[in-house]
């Protein structure tokens, strides 16, 4: 892949230039490959109704055929041609959560290329709040088609140079806005069935959901093939390369990194409460006990000791209550080995 087709274009975060915008926007809408911050997780973004070109999202990520893609737009008007219908669930989800980080799925319209919906009758719709991504949005006057811009089951891009890291030369632009806020990807709700069900946990949470809607299904289905109702629950995604292990107690992951120290290896350990350090075999980070500034900061963190090419990562895992399940879920994830106490 020639790194030159991908031209970096820096751009305010919070006051986008217009003329920058102009410029990436018709690379979208003449059926290029646009990556962009949203408040999230930077996006591959492509014009959603052109069929072409979303192929060439599938091509960049190698990501297979079957997984569906999200479509962004910039006001729920703009979502209404996208669905067969816009239900009373949705309007109100719509109002308390739109614009921000909360994807809808509904049965899809016809208007929806196939490749979109990987060819299944429904449409996951989100509304960004990033500046970035809204003014995007709204120049391209098309809905975005966007999926997180890394390789397929690698870690989602918080910053700009992780989009790099897998994507140069296989897209055409790159706006660097700077690092995004949230860290993870959105909260996915499925509307297509009889009763809401949670998709994917993000950083809505699904209390915050059910107080407005009332009881949401969280039991995700099995995760074969066919039947995935959201490849987001495949089981290795969202995964460093560097083999990571999750422990449920404080006193298990140290335990587990004293014994990898002793047969030489060099480990990453992400903690709560403890001292941060780095040597030549060892890096110590201690993590946010505050569910939202973790999540902020997961990616980066994994993102950083991936780079280090160490022979372990170590976490201990958070508790497993609500507002942590969006950090767990993608901990969890991320991981090879799973130990808790019993
Ligand atoms: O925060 C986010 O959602 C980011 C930013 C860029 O918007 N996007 C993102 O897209 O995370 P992606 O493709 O990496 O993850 C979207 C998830 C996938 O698990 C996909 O399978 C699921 O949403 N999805 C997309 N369309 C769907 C549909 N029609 N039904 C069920 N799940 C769907
Ligand atoms: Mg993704």
């Amino acid at each position: 892949m020639p790194a030159e087709r991908t031209q970096i274009w820096k751009i305010d975060p919070v006051d986008p230039e217009p003329a920058i915008i102009a410029r990436a926007a018709e690379v979208i809408r003449s059926g290029g490959l646009v990556a962009f911050p949203t408040e999230t997780v930077y996006g591959l973004g492509a014009d959603g109704l052109n069929p072409v070109a979303i192929a060439g999202i599938y091509t960049a990520k190698g990501r297979p055929s079957r997984n569906p893609i999200i479509l962004h737009v910039a006001c729920v008007h703009d979502a209404l041609p996208l669905v067969k219908t816009w239900t009373p669930t949705a309007r109100l989800l719509a109002e308390h959560f739109w614009p921000g980080p909360l994807t809808i799925v509904l049965p899809r319209s016809e208007r929806v290329p196939d490749i979109v919906t990987a060819g299944g009758p429904t449409v996951a719709i989100r509304c960004p709040t990033h500046p970035i991504a809204q003014s995007l949005i709204r120049a391209a006057g098309v809905p975005i088609a966007a999926p997180s811009a890394n390789r397929s089951s690698e870690l989602s891009p918080t910053h700009p140079e992780h989009v790099l890291r897998g994507l140069v030369g296989r897209i055409d632009v790159l706006l660097d806005g700077g690092p995004t806020t949230a860290g993870i990807e959105s909260t996915v709700i499925d509307l297509s069935g009889a009763l809401p069900r949670l998709l994917r946990p993000g950083p809505i949470p699904p209390s915050a959901i059910e107080a407005l809607i009332g009881p949401l299904n969280r039991q995700a289905k099995s995760v074969d093939d066919e039947a995935l109702p959201s490849p987001g629950m495949l089981e290795r995604h969202y995964a460093p390369w560097t083999p990571l292990e999750c422990h449920a107690s404080f006193k298990r992951v140290v335990n587990r990194f004293g014994k990898l120290m002793g047969e030489g290896k060099s480990v990453g350990l992400l903690a709560f409460g403890i001292t941060e350090n780095v040597d030549d075999r060892t890096i110590l980070i201690s993590m946010p006990d505050e569910p939202a500034r973790y999540a902020a900061e997961l990616y980066c963190v994994l993102h950083d000791l991936d780079d280090r090419g160490l022979d372990r990562i170590l976490v201990q895992l958070p508790p497993d209550t609500d507002e942590w399940l969006a950090v767990r879920d993608r901990l969890l994830r991320a991981s090879a080995v799973v130990s808790d106490d019993s």
